[in-house]
């Protein structure tokens, strides 16, 4: 049932203040802020810019990690409650379906915003082939907003000197994955995968 409470940015913010770590709100803002800046820097125009008075780089940003406190249990319990499909790989990681069901709350707390920003918010978390703009936004914004402190200025300006958006997101994934594998964390997930080959494919075509 939806809940409808948040209709404006203002709202929007403030819930996430009531609901999130500092770290995680600042993180969100973060987000919001890169999102909207990547989509403007690689003039991206093939996405539903507006709904309801949110701009879409900005809606994504700030509802992208809204499921994260929940830990494990509560990720599982949410998603079993609601008839959400998750794989069995996800069952063992609650953590990847932090974007699935970011995206449904969101849904209950504004109301039925675009699919294509669901699916946005959906992806973020490990990526997926046949992302559009707004989602590859999304997920290039969630790696270089001004929080990561992993990051330089420098790598931030060298990812988005890259000519493309695919060709930015595809440096990104590529230097995640490296990551990855030198810490031991995890082997990349099978949508990270997928991401991969889907935008090699795109860049070689000439995107
Ligand atoms: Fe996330
Ligand atoms: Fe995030």
């Amino acid at each position: 049932m939806s809940e409808n409470i948040i209709s404006t940015v203002d709202d929007f913010k403030a819930y996430l203040r009531d609901n999130l770590s500092e770290k995680r709100y600042l993180h969100s803002l973060g987000v919001a802020e890169t999102t909207e800046k990547v989509l403007l820097h690689y003039n991206c125009n093939n996405y539903v810019k507006t709904w309801n008075g949110f701009s879409a780089g900005e809606f994504c940003g700030l509802c992208h990690d809204i499921a994260r406190e929940k830990g494990d249990k509560g990720l599982l319990e949410y998603c079993d409650s609601r008839g959400l499909e998750i794989s069995q790989v996800e069952r063992l990681s609650p953590v990847l379906v932090h974007g699935l069901v970011s995206a449904h709350m969101a849904r209950s707390l504004c109301g039925d915003y675009p699919a294509s920003w669901y699916r946005a918010v959906c992806e973020h978390t490990t990526g997926a082939a046949g992302m559009d703009q707004l989602s590859l936004a999304l997920f290039i914004a969630d790696f270089i907003e001004p929080g990561r402190r992993f990051l330089t200025d420098e790598d931030r300006k060298r990812y988005l000197s890259e000519d493309s958006i695919a060709r930015c997101a595809y440096a990104i994934l590529c230097d995640m994955m490296e990551h990855w594998k030198r810490k031991g964390y995890h082997d990349a997930s099978e949508n990270s995968v997928a991401l991969k080959e889907d935008l090699e494919n795109r860049i070689r075509s000439g995107e």
